[in-house]
């Protein structure tokens, strides 16, 4: 009998991490739905079950709320290995749900979708990507005036975990403002499965819980949460995910959507394209977050400031500049993008976010380098992505001086990474 390829095992997790209609992360770390990674799973069953990628989708719109908001976590059913529950989160809505959100990842996903649907004729598609699009609309108007009601075109977090990076140097400074005060009893269950040296430090979840408990005080009110939080980052990786985004629903709504939609999200596109360019530092060859309660801009060398590529169109001297920082970031690196360069006194090669090499940052930056005409770079990270987890396992980061796999395994979004990219040969 064939020895089963990479491949298979990739789909093999997929199957194994399904819940029914939705895919977790990985068992027991994280036994729930989340927004982003149900995003980035979805492209990648969009190769082989497009039904099934359209569920996922469907399925964390599940959770979307009444305002629009589509929260980071949906706890479809119960589990008691995962820290903080629905009881801490304290929210209203039908399913239980986190009272934060993730990367509006959705729209990129729901376009590749749709396509992989009209290529491969999946009856009642068009339905479902009409109804998935007015979902989608809901949550980019809810970024809108929930998170940038100043007009800056950036949208904001107000909770690292947002982000997705939840213990990235770049919030270092703003979290210090923070107290590790909290009313919450702080019951971590992610280091009963993880080593505690690749996770968040005991006072970071400190801070993250205070920002929760502030935050359920405000009734996940979105004024009261902006009034009151300490914490409130213009983010240009937030930003440009939903720059694209929005430019992916723009595409869909060309054809399923109606003028005024069209407009609607095409204006949106505008104001974020626009927001996202002032935020070009060309001395530092990237584009930096602005601390909303500071003023001041968020110097801290992270990945982030290459994410606005998927959603802008550089002049050629930013191509050429970031292009060069890129390259010198993955330099000696047996693999690269690290989320955290090695020459910043914040690396640490194993802790989460502040070094590890994630594969669908780099499926982010290599379509954000494809985007700009840098192909040959594209392919070389894309390629570093897909040795490391033929060499280390479908883990959910990597140690970019070693590629040791790091975290939890069997990961979902590595293997649909796995998937996307080493399709791309
Ligand atoms: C966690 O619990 O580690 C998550 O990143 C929060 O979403």
């Amino acid at each position: 009998m064939n020895k089963p390829s990479m491949e298979d095992a990739a789909r093999a997790i997929l199957a194994r991490n399904d819940r029914g209609g939705y895919t977790v992360p990985t068992d027991r770390l994280y036994p729930f739905q989340w927004n982003w990674d149900s995003a980035f799973v979805a492209m990648g069953f969009a190769l082989f079950d497009v039904d099934r990628a359209y569920r996922e989708l469907e399925r964390l719109a599940e959770g979307q709320w009444d305002d629009g908001m589509i929260p980071h976590i949906v706890f479809h059913v119960p589990s008691d290995t995962y820290f903080p529950g629905p009881d801490v989160w304290g929210t209203k809505h039908r399913v239980p749900t986190s009272g934060i959100t993730q990367p509006p990842v959705f729209g990129m996903a729901l376009r590749q979708i749709h396509e992989a649907a009209l290529k491969s004729g999946v009856p009642g598609a068009e339905d479902r990507t009409r109804r998935l699009l007015q979902a989608g609309l809901r949550f980019h108007r809810w970024w809108l005036q929930a998170r940038d009601p100043e007009g800056l075109g950036l949208v904001s977090i107000l909770h690292p975990w947002e982000s997705g990076s939840d213990n990235s140097p770049a919030w270092d400074k703003a979290l210090e403002r923070v107290p590790t005060t909290t009313k919450t009893e702080i019951r971590r269950k992610d280091t009963g499965h993880v080593d505690a040296s690749m996770r968040p430090r005991d006072e970071d979840y400190q801070r993250f819980i205070h920002l929760v408990d502030l935050y359920r005080d405000c009734g996940w009110d979105p004024r009261r949460q902006w009034t009151a939080a300490p914490f409130k980052i213009a983010d240009v990786q937030m930003t440009g995910i939903l720059a694209r985004a929005t430019a992916d629903l723009l595409h869909l709504a060309k054809s399923l959507g109606s003028e005024d939609e069209k407009a609607e999200l095409a204006r949106m596109h505008q104001v974020l394209l626009d927001g996202l360019s002032r935020r070009w530092r060309p001395e530092l060859s990237r584009f930096v977050s602005l601390d909303l309660v500071s003023g001041k801009d968020v110097e801290a060398p992270t990945q982030a400031g290459f994410i606005p590529l998927i959603a802008l169109q550089l002049d050629a001297d930013q191509r050429s500049a970031v292009s060069a920082e890129i390259a010198r970031w993955i330099d000696a690196m047996v693999v690269g993008v690290p989320t955290t360069p090695t020459w910043s006194p914040s690396f640490e090669p194993k802790r989460y976010w502040r070094g590890p090499v994630w594969a669908i940052i780099n499926w982010l930056i290599s379509d954000g380098l494809r985007l700009n005409q840098a192909e040959d770079l594209a392919r070389q990270i894309e390629r570093m992505t897909v040795r490391a987890i033929e060499g280390a396992g479908f883990c959910e980061y990597f140690d970019p001086t070693t590629g040791e796999g790091l975290g939890g395994d069997t990961f979902s979004w590595t293997a649909a990474a796995y998937l996307v990219l080493n399709g791309r040969g």
